[in-house]
């Protein structure tokens, strides 16, 4: 459920009329639901009440703007974050760092240093390459590492190839059977502290089965190094419910079925659980609202314009993937066109042959479901400026990203001195 809704045959975000924010902020510009995110962070520690007291990382990476990140650690959440950028985003956020979790496949020797020097919870160490070099530069720093394995089940999540994690082919974790040794030869290393395992198998995941799988895995894996004499004290079960994108299509499994699929594996691992949602709690809490620009009738389609291009929203063109498209003022009937940006390359389509509402040059859209790796994948293909961010509560609303300016966007560059002028 999102906050997204018609209001006097005019879409609102809350209270906010979309059209006014476009007139306040021009267009395209991203625009999120504060009420959205809250519910949909509510609903999932509620989904998870049959696990006690469990550590909700929010993965940064889903929307990484500092007011989502706040709004989410005032609702009691921690972080998952991959990067200096993302822990710093999430400090400064205002998230203990004792409720950060690092993640990443490709740490590098300088974000581990400062993942040790702000204190974060837990290190998830993706191999045992990483794990000696954690080894040693917690060691050179009189610091210790709360280490978490993270365990490559060889699990399909059945999602898209290009955000599916838990097959052996994949770059992501620990095979699992090369866990208990590495756990034993972790303990005797100096400034590790080894805590737990984490698995994460993919994003957008659909179904029980998969996530089920994984985690049955991962409690296995628990067992054996029990049985082995070692201490686990915590289990990260990553993040991936997906969203309903497409009304046409079947909701994927809900929160409340995965909670209780969770209580039912985990029931008796005695552990502290982790979990790593992003797209869930974010996804649907944002839109990209877009102008069409004209519409244009091609030799064999009719094609609207947009001033958003794929460079705003990647999704669609990376993966061929349905964001759902509204009229922000919708009018009588209902008209086939092909969604374009106004990018050089005929992958700037957002949809294909799509009904909407019939629409014309000046006419608003939102393209829905864009509060999850929309803004944040981002970039500026065209030299088109990134767009702002809107956060509405309400009838309040707040730029929490201006545009970038023109200045901004060449400024960051230089001329290199010997094609200055008069060289
Ligand atoms: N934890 C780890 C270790 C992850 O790699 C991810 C996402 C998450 C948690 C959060 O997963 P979520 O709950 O959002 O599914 N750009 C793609 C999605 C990439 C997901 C990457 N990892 C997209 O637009 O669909």
């Amino acid at each position: 459920m999102d906050h997204f809704l018609p209001k006097g045959g005019l879409l609102h975000a809350e209270e906010v009329p979309l059209n006014r924010l476009a007139e306040e902020v021009g267009t395209p510009f991203y625009c999120y639901s504060a009420a959205t995110i809250t519910r949909h962070a509510r609903v999932f520690r509620d989904a998870l009440a049959g696990v006690a007291d469990p550590l909700l990382a929010y993965a940064v990476k889903a929307n990484p703007n500092l007011s989502v990140i706040r709004l989410l650690a005032r609702e009691g959440y921690g972080a998952d974050v991959v990067s200096e950028g993302e822990m710093r985003r999430a400090l400064e956020a205002g998230v203990p760092a004792a409720r950060i979790i690092f993640s990443g496949v490709g740490k590098t020797a300088g974000e581990m240093a400062q993942a040790l020097a702000a204190g974060v919870g837990q290190i998830n160490v993706e191999s045992e390459e990483e794990l000696h070099e954690l080894s040693a530069l917690a060691a050179a720093r009189g610091a210790t590492a709360p280490v978490a394995l993270r365990v490559n089940p060889d699990v399909d999540a059945r999602t898209h190839a290009k955000i599916s994690t838990g097959k052996s082919e994949n770059k992501f974790g620990i095979p699992a059977d090369r866990i208990p040794a590495l756990w034993a030869r972790g303990t005797g290393l100096p400034g590790i502290r080894m805590r737990g395992l984490a698995v994460h198998i993919g994003s957008q995941i659909a179904e029980l089965g998969p996530l089920e799988a994984a985690f049955a895995r991962l409690g296995a894996l628990i067992a054996d190094l029990r049985a082995a004499g070692h201490r686990v004290e915590s289990a990260d079960l990553g993040g991936g419910l997906g969203i309903p994108y497409d009304p046409a299509h079947p909701a994927p499994v809900a929160p409340d079925a995965y909670g209780a699929m969770v209580a039912r594996v985990t029931a008796g691992w005695g552990v502290r659980l982790a979990f790593e949602p992003g797209r869930l709690i974010v996804g649907n809490a944002g839109v990209l609202v877009t102008r069409v620009v004209r519409v244009k009738q091609g030799a064999t389609r009719r094609f609207v314009v947009l001033d958003a291009g794929m460079n705003d929203l990647i999704r669609p063109t990376l993966y061929g993937v349905y964001h759902d498209i509204r009229a922000v003022t919708p009018r009588p009937g209902r008209e086939l066109a092909t969604f374009v940006g106004p990018v050089c390359e005929t992958g700037d389509t957002f949809a294909e042959d799509r009904e909407t509402s019939p629409l014309a040059a000046g006419d608003l859209v939102a393209l829905m479901t864009a509060g999850a790796y929309g803004a944040t994948m981002a970039s500026t293909y065209n030299s088109r400026p990134l767009v702002p961010e809107v956060l509405v509560k309400g009838s309040q609303w707040a730029v929490v990203r201006p545009r970038q300016t023109y200045e901004e966007l060449l400024g960051a560059e230089r001329i290199a001195p010997w094609l200055e002028e008069g060289e």
